[in-house]
């Protein structure tokens, strides 16, 4: 996510203050254990600690939003400028319904849409839990939305659209493994809110849930188990992914780096797996018609591809197990927008390592060395030669690519 813009810190602000927290008595040790977990679940703290920070959920994180970017605020104790003073019932409030303490609207850059399907319970431990993190006293400015959308008032309206709060209730047709992993797909972690494309006003298009979305230049592919490469995926291969960030097919990069680093590798064998169980039953959507790319074009794509490609993903595309990535199976290259392809060509990418198998193999960049036409010819090459996508990139789609990469620091 965006780490640019400045970032409402001011440093004379920030300081960690001893102070009164609501201290965990030994009989709320598990309901800060329980607390603990949840909050990794729903990755709390990606957003509300600025990266390279000392102090987790003490806010700053600039948030991109089809509005304009939000800095999601301070939720460690602080009685002044976190939710050290707030009751239980008004913490619940902004997590689950989306009302700030003085009732006034969140923007749903703050999940609430998906946390809303966690229990009163659940929030009460999340509560448990950041109450023993270190109190940091940082005021944190929220809104920095162009008109309309600075008006907090606009959200009612959304809220009415498209929010529907209430809890998950498990499907009784359907096993009691399917039904942890939908109560975490759909709750907690929260990943339709880049799995599933979005209306203009960045609402979920609910009946196409978890089809793919692009973001922030990056593809969220689709993750359902009818379409995309999940379906050729099994359920070892999707919680491989999930627990490690690596599986024989694909590694996870940028934002899903992210995820898995910091929550999904942190959970349970059992969860992901249960996660994987419901991923696999979900349909999807229908393949789209597209018109072939020009041959002379292949051929050059395909040239390329021999000369600076072949090495890691070898020549069928297939890649080495755990290192390069097969390029035949993973979604980024059948997605339907080549944003990602692109992103990777142009940027290269590093893989995330985590605890189990600490170093990631990286993707040199080749941006500087290829010219707009060739890179539309190599990724042309692979999205219709390894994917299953068989329009052409054109060298105007290169341009914009670089230039929408050029306007992000990242
Ligand atoms: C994707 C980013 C993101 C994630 C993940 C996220 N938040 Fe937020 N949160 C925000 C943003 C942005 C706001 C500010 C929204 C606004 O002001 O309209 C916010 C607002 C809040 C508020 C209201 C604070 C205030 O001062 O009004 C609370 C409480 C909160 N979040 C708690 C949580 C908890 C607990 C979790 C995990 C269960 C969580 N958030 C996960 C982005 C996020
Ligand atoms: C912050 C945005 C974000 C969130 C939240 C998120 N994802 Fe992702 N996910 C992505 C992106 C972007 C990719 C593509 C990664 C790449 O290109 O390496 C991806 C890739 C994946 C893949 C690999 C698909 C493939 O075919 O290569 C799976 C599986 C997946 N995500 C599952 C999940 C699950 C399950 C959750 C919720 C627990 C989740 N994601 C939450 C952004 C996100
Ligand atoms: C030095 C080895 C190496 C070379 C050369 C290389 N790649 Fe990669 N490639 C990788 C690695 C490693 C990854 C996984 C990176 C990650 O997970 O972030 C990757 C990822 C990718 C992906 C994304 C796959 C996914 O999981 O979504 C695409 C597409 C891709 N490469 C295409 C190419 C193309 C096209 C070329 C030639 C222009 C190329 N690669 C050259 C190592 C290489």
């Amino acid at each position: 996510m965006r780490r640019v813009v400045a970032i409402a810190i001011a440093a004379a602000t920030l300081c960690v203050c001893a102070g009164p927290s609501r201290g965990a008595s030994s009989q709320d040790f598990a309901a800060v254990e329980r607390g603990r977990y949840l909050t990794t679940a729903a990755d709390c703290g990606s957003c509300h600690t600025t990266p390279g920070s000392a102090h987790p959920f003490a806010g700053g994180r600039p948030i991109e939003t089809p509005f304009g970017v939000l800095a999601a605020p301070n939720i460690t104790p602080d009685r002044e400028t976190g939710i050290g003073a707030w009751t239980d019932d008004e913490f619940d409030a902004a997590v689950r319904r989306g009302r700030s303490r003085d009732g006034a609207r969140l923007y749903p850059a703050m999940p609430f849409p998906y946390y809303t399907r966690m229990s009163r319970q659940d929030v009460a431990d999340i509560r448990a839990y950041l109450d023993t993190v270190e109190p940091v006293h940082n005021a944190v400015t929220v809104n920095r939305l162009p008109f309309p959308f600075d008006l907090r008032s606009s959200m009612i309206a959304w809220d009415a659209m498209y929010f529907t709060p209430g809890e998950f209730r498990p499907d009784a047709s359907k096993s009691k493994e399917w039904n942890r992993g939908a109560y975490l797909v759909q709750g907690p972690g929260h990943c339709g809110a880049c799995h599933t494309p979005k209306t203009l006003l960045g609402s979920d298009e609910s009946s196409k849930a978890l089809h793919g979305s692009v973001l922030q230049g990056w593809t969220a592919p689709e993750i359902t188990g009818k379409q995309g490469s999940l379906r050729d995926w099994s359920v070892e291969d999707i919680a491989a992914y999930l627990k490690t960030g690596h599986n024989k097919n694909a590694a996870a990069a940028g934002l899903m780096g992210e995820v898995v680093g910091r929550s999904t590798s942190h959970l349970t064998d059992g969860d992901v797996e249960d996660i994987a169980i419901y991923l696999k039953d979900l349909s999807g959507s229908a393949p789209g018609k597209t018109a072939s790319p020009d041959k002379d074009v292949m051929n050059a794509g395909g040239a390329i591809y021999q000369d600076l490609c072949s090495a890691c993903h070898r020549g069928d595309g297939k890649g080495v197990p755990q290192m390069f990535p097969n390029l035949t199976e993973v979604a980024t290259v059948s997605a339907a927008k080549p944003d990602t392809v692109l992103r990777v060509i142009i940027q290269g990418a590093a893989s995330v390592s985590t605890e189990k198998e600490p170093t990631g193999p990286a993707m040199p960049a080749f941006g500087w060395q290829l010219d707009d036409a060739q890179i539309a010819a190599v990724a042309t090459y692979v999205r219709s030669h390894f994917g299953k996508q068989d329009s052409a990139v054109s060298a105007a789609d290169v341009g914009r690519a670089r230039s929408a990469l050029a306007a992000r620091v990242n």
